[in-house]
């Protein structure tokens, strides 16, 4: 049996019109790093919040290590948990709120200030360490909280978007701190983020949901590479995926705005003969601008004005109005074009996706 199993678990909020999770099925493995995924209000805290034992499960059942959890208190679950709103005791320095929980679960002293010591050091909070919350700042207060639940041996760890209040080089060091810390710890982690490069880059698999409905759950790149539907595609990579309403006559795909593209036989094959209410996805990197594509893929050839460019340093957003829409392709850093330009593209045909307009599934 997997470590955390959740079987189809529900929760209705007391006089809500609607579940705010509905039929949530998972099983997670020991040591996992399992991240949850989806847009605000799609149930990822009210989960987790399930799992800890800080809201009833309306229904379905929620096993930890085999046992039944449903009933059982938060405090006996083995959890340490970071919550989203990440309550610090006001009155409490730094340290004493770090170290707060140890002492309630009688750790020895020496071994306490030992792991409050490792935690501040590491957390990089060791100027703060005699200050109370108020008198610190929201990326620092969000720390301490962190402190809080690392220090503790637990065997689960739940985090809700702990580094969302860090400024973007401080986000990154601490998203490798915890990615080491679970490799050194060994506990079994899930971590709540709206933030897909989070997810991306540290989870062994992600839960993707919307709604309070699970889409897919796949390792990082799977996800990437084979969404099950356009709401995934979609919200897994940045720039977001390209979508064009499309129709299909022989091997020519005909866009909205009239434009035509000649696609190889072998992904037209795999439409099984559907030709309409098609949308096709394509990702900015998939399409290309440079000589050697332009000559390989030429049967997809297309120009466009460029409208707007998005120069990032290492790699270069290029906008442009195509097929019926703003397209954006994803560039290289040595391929340099101005607003104005007419540029020349193709299509990576084996990297398109399509996806059926009406129940937004993928068909490949
Ligand atoms: N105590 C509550 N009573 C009623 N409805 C609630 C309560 N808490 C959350 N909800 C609703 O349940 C849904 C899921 O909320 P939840 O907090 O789990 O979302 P989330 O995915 O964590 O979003 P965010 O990214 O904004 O934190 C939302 O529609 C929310 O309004
Ligand atoms: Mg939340």
């Amino acid at each position: 049996m997997s470590f955390i199993e959740l079987k189809k678990i529900c929760k209705k909020y007391p006089n809500a019109a609607k579940n705010s999770v509905t039929d949530f099925n998972l099983e997670i493995n020991e040591k996992e790093f399992i991240a949850f995924v989806g847009p605000s209000g799609c149930g990822k805290s009210t989960t987790l919040r399930m799992i800890a034992g800080f809201e009833d499960i309306t229904s379905g059942e929620l096993y930890i290590d085999g046992k039944l959890m449903n009933e059982v208190k938060p405090c006996d679950r083995g959890i340490a948990m970071v919550f989203q709103n990440y309550a610090l005791y006001p009155h409490m320095t730094v340290e004493k709120n770090i170290s707060y929980g140890l002492k309630n679960m009688k750790v020895p002293a020496d071994k306490i200030k030992e792991k409050v010591d490792w935690a501040i050091d590491i957390l990089g909070l060791s100027e703060y360490r005699y200050r109370k919350p108020k008198n610190l700042s929201g990326g620092q207060r969000q720390r301490v909280a962190l402190g809080r639940a690392i220090v503790k041996d637990s065997k689960v760890f739940l985090m809700d978007e702990p580094l969302s209040n860090l400024d973007a080089k401080l986000r990154v060091s601490m998203r490798n701190e915890i990615s080491k810390l679970h490799r050194e710890l060994g506990s079994t982690t899930i971590y709540v983020t709206h933030d897909q490069v989070e997810a991306m880059t540290m989870a062994d698999r992600i839960v993707i949901m919307k709604d309070g409905v699970v889409q897919q759950v796949g390792k990082p790149m799977e996800l990437y590479e084979h969404p099950v539907n356009k709401f995934v595609a979609g919200f897994i990579g940045s720039p977001q995926m390209n979508f064009y309403d499309v129709s299909i006559d022989g091997n020519i795909v005909k866009f909205s705005d009239g434009k035509t593209m000649k696609l190889p036989e072998s992904v037209i094959s795999k439409l099984g003969g559907k030709t309409s209410g098609l949308i096709l996805g394509i990702r900015g990197e998939d399409i290309k601008l440079e000589a050697q594509s332009l000559d390989v893929y030429k049967d997809t050839k297309q120009s466009a004005v460029i409208e707007n460019t998005e120069v990032m340093g290492n790699e270069n957003n290029l906008y442009f109005t195509f097929g019926g829409t703003v397209t954006i392709a994803r560039v290289s850093k040595y391929e340099i074009s101005r607003v104005g330009d007419t540029i020349e593209f193709v299509f990576n045909p084996s990297r398109i996706h399509f996806f059926d307009k009406e129940t937004e599934n993928c068909l490949f």
